[in-house]
């Protein structure tokens, strides 16, 4: 276009960029300046509300390709050997909100979506292959746990330690926290595990369980807690600067998907129920599978379009996947496609991040606030014009699980070796090296120390004794030690963290 004239909304040309509508030059503004107006309205309506939890984030798009054939497994098309997908990766912090540093300590999100011939599929998953809860209706309370008080809208540690000791189920994901991996270096060097067991079925319609794990290929390097705090208050966008600058560089970052496949009558007779989500399955009992390979190589033109409303929810799965009876994974079913019809709009599936580009939809869905495709008539269904139909035939074998019983609220049913604290502890003895250990104890006490009071420091010191007791025991020795070491007087207390002396720790 030869002309670069500014123009508002509509189209229309207008007469000054900087200059408002007055009456005579040192006059009132005049209302009908609809261009001033506009810039002032759209203004006040940039914002959509910040995800709830995972607000701080960035992301990129890339390419999934299958290197391998798990056609047994699956029949999803974005699986078959040799596909190559196009698909949008978004990392994120949990608890903090839209502008918190990059570099607290906090599982990272870790949000896929494949635009696949058969619709867009998500796997929304973290960089930790389990969770702090296994049941959605502690969810909400878990995170507002993390999040900030009502009186003084600060963070608080003894909030959070108080939601952890009062939900032992918590202490398998605490202690990954509390790791090395708890502060990846950067998104490029982190895994992501869709830590939930899903259901893959294949063309036959046999069905399998089963869990992915994205390995990253530039290894796990992370910061240690020091080296964290340095630079969250050098850097808050470290994360989202990396990603970004790496991609601009032409280094584009991948990750190998490999999956953990359990046949589908195993899952009844397991040693523990293979659907809770505070557990992994090790790797000796079923080993992983390789898949493909995902690579990161665009970056987004406009972050707010293409990342700040870009909306992942687990339900977007398709023909070959499905959900488990995992209870956390079907609350998640829900609750997304309600966060995002709240956060961006009812036809947020309408934005061209969202839309299932590589296929057509012709969902019977209508109207609406910023509704602009047009699904024509007919507008119903059943309907003998010619619009679509349903044909399961044509989908496929579906993904499923026999169930029958009395509505309960239970926890599931204990089986031989189901526990809050076992698979924590073998990541404490067999995986951590002696390093490792002495820096888990240190972030633990370093955390404690930071405003957790009676009674929920003795219930830290026993919850850990309980993952491990040589660490609890050192989790102990370390609080009383620094405690004493900032206020002496307190040596020999049984309540060795008092508020004041723990903030100037
Ligand atoms: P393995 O020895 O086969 O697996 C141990 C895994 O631990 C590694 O493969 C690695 O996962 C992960 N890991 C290594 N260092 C750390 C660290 N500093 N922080 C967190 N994770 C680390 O044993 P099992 O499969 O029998 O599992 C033993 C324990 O390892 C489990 O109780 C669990 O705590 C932990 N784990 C198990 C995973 C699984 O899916 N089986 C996955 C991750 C951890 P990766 O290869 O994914 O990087
Ligand atoms: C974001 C709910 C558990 C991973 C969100 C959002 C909600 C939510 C409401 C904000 C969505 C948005 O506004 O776009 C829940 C509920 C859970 C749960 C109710 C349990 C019952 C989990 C688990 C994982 C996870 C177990 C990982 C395995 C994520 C990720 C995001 C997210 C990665 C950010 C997605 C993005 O980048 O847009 N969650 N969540 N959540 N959640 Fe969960």
């Amino acid at each position: 276009m030869a002309d670069n004239f500014t123009t508002d909304d509509a189209g229309i040309p207008v007469p000054s960029d900087e200059i408002s509508l007055t009456v005579g030059p040192d006059g009132p503004i005049l209302l009908h300046d609809a261009y001033l107006i506009e810039k002032m309205a759209a203004f006040n309506r940039e914002r959509v509300p910040e995800r709830q939890p995972h607000a701080k984030g960035g992301g990129a798009f890339g390419e999934f390709e299958v290197t391998a054939d798990v056609s047994a497994y699956t029949y999803a098309d974005v699986f078959q050997p040799g596909r190559k997908t196009r698909m949008l990766a978004r990392f994120s912090t949990v608890a903090g909100e839209r502008g918190s540093p990059d570099t607290w300590r906090d599982p990272r999100g870790f949000a896929l979506k494949f635009y696949t011939r058969q619709g867009n599929f998500d796997m929304v998953g973290n960089n930790t292959p389990i969770f702090f809860v296994r049941d959605p209706m502690k969810f909400q309370d878990f995170i507002r746990s993390q999040k900030r008080r009502a009186d003084n809208n600060l963070r608080d540690h003894d909030m959070q330690w108080d939601f952890w000791t009062l939900s032992p189920e918590s202490a398998h994901q605490v202690t990954w926290l509390m790791g090395d991996r708890g502060i990846p270096r950067t998104w490029r060097h982190m895994n992501g595990y869709s830590s939930h067991t899903y259901q893959w079925v294949n063309r036959d319609g046999e069905k399998f369980w089963v869990k992915y794990h994205f390995k990253t290929d530039q290894g796990i390097e992370f910061f240690t807690q020091d080296e964290g705090d340095q630079m969250a208050s050098m850097d808050t966008d470290y994360h989202v600067r990396d990603l970004w600058e790496a991609i601009e560089r032409g280094e584009y970052p991948s990750w190998t998907l490999s999956m953990q496949i359990m046949p589908f009558e195993d899952a009844k007779t397991y040693r523990f129920n293979p659907f809770d989500l505070t557990k992994v399955w090790p790797h000796g009992d079923y080993p992983l599978v390789e898949v493909g390979r995902m690579t990161l190589n665009r970056n987004p033109s406009d972050y707010h379009t293409e990342i700040e409303q870009a909306a992942f929810e687990p339900s977007n799965a398709v023909p070959g996947t499905g959900p488990s009876p995992d209870k956390m994974l079907l609350g998640r079913w829900f609750s997304y496609p309600d966060a995002h019809r709240h956060r961006i709009g009812t036809n947020y599936k309408e934005l061209p991040v969202n839309s299932a580009s590589e296929t057509t939809t012709r969902s019977y869905s209508k109207d609406g606030q910023l509704r602009h495709h047009n699904p024509g008539d007919p507008v119903y269904v059943p309907n003998s014009k010619g619009g679509p139909h349903a044909d399961p035939a044509a989908v496929g074998p579906a993904a499923g699980w026999h169930s029958d019983g009395e509505m309960v609220r239970a926890a599931y049913t204990l089986r031989r070796d189901d526990d809050d604290w076992g698979q924590a502890g073998t990541m404490v003895r067999d995986v951590l090296d002696d390093a490792a250990r002495t820096r888990l104890v240190d972030n633990i006490v370093g955390h404690l120390l930071n405003g957790v009071t009676e009674p929920v420091l003795m219930r830290a010191f026993e919850y850990w004794r309980n993952v491990d007791k040589d660490l609890g025991d050192r989790v102990e020795a370390g609080v009383r030690a620094k405690a004493d070491e900032v206020d002496p007087k307190a040596a020999g207390q049984a309540n060795p963290a008092r508020t004041s002396a723990q903030r100037k720790a």
